[in-house]
């Protein structure tokens, strides 16, 4: 996707090894736009799948997954990472984080999420891919189907994809990183 491509060459910064920090369109500020255009690719590529639901984990997800919710013109859940006094009845998964070093549980209600119905995971990066298989195992909990994943921002020298291909699930990527290196080396597949 050239546009995200150029952002991410104009804007991102590589603070550290193998981080890459999009605060100012994607992580803090929110570019709008981008948004919108990020979720018609992400629908186009899933061109022909039925899709019920999108599902995505707070709080960065939420942007681009809203913009394919629109696209598809579905429902957006969102996983949260602190169980709300108002939720009665949920599931529950724990997920390790490689990049912050801890692990969190992620919850959804159990009222949003039907048997049968088929949901697509986004999210905004792809590292070692454990968000993404706590997602899927909030969606196998509820007897739906995960049909694919949408990332935005896969960190291709990390194993996600692999451990996710392994699984089977089909991962629809909207830029692949090679190789990012501080201050500014950002290569792309
Ligand atoms: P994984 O889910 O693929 O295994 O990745 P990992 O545990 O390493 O990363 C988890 C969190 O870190 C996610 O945010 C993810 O978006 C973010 N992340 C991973 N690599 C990068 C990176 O290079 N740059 C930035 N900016 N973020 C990265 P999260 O815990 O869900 O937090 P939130 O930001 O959505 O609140």
């Amino acid at each position: 996707m050239q546009i995200l491509q150029q952002k991410i060459l104009k804007l991102a910064t590589v603070p550290k090894e193998g981080v890459l920090k999009v605060d100012n369109f994607l992580n803090h500020i929110i570019d709008p736009k981008l948004m919108i255009n990020i979720g018609k690719e992400l629908a186009e590529r899933y061109k022909g799948t039925k899709i019920d639901k999108i599902l995505t984990l707070e709080a960065s997800g939420i942007a681009p997954a809203l913009g394919t919710a629109l696209a598809l013109e579905v429902p957006l859940l969102f996983a949260k990472k602190s169980i709300p006094s108002t939720m009665s009845d949920g599931y529950y998964t724990t997920i390790h984080s490689f990049t912050k070093k801890k692990d969190y549980d992620i919850f959804i209600s159990k009222e949003y999420i039907s048997k049968g119905e088929n949901i697509l995971i986004v999210d905004d990066f792809l590292a070692m891919g454990n968000s993404v298989l706590g997602m899927t195992e909030l969606i196998q909990m509820g007897g739906a189907n995960c049909v694919g994943v949408g990332i935005v921002i896969e960190k291709s020298f990390q194993q996600g994809r692999q451990i996710l291909s392994k699984k089977s699930i089909r991962v629809e990527s909207l830029v692949r990183l090679k190789y990012i290196a501080p201050p500014h080396i950002i290569e792309f597949f």
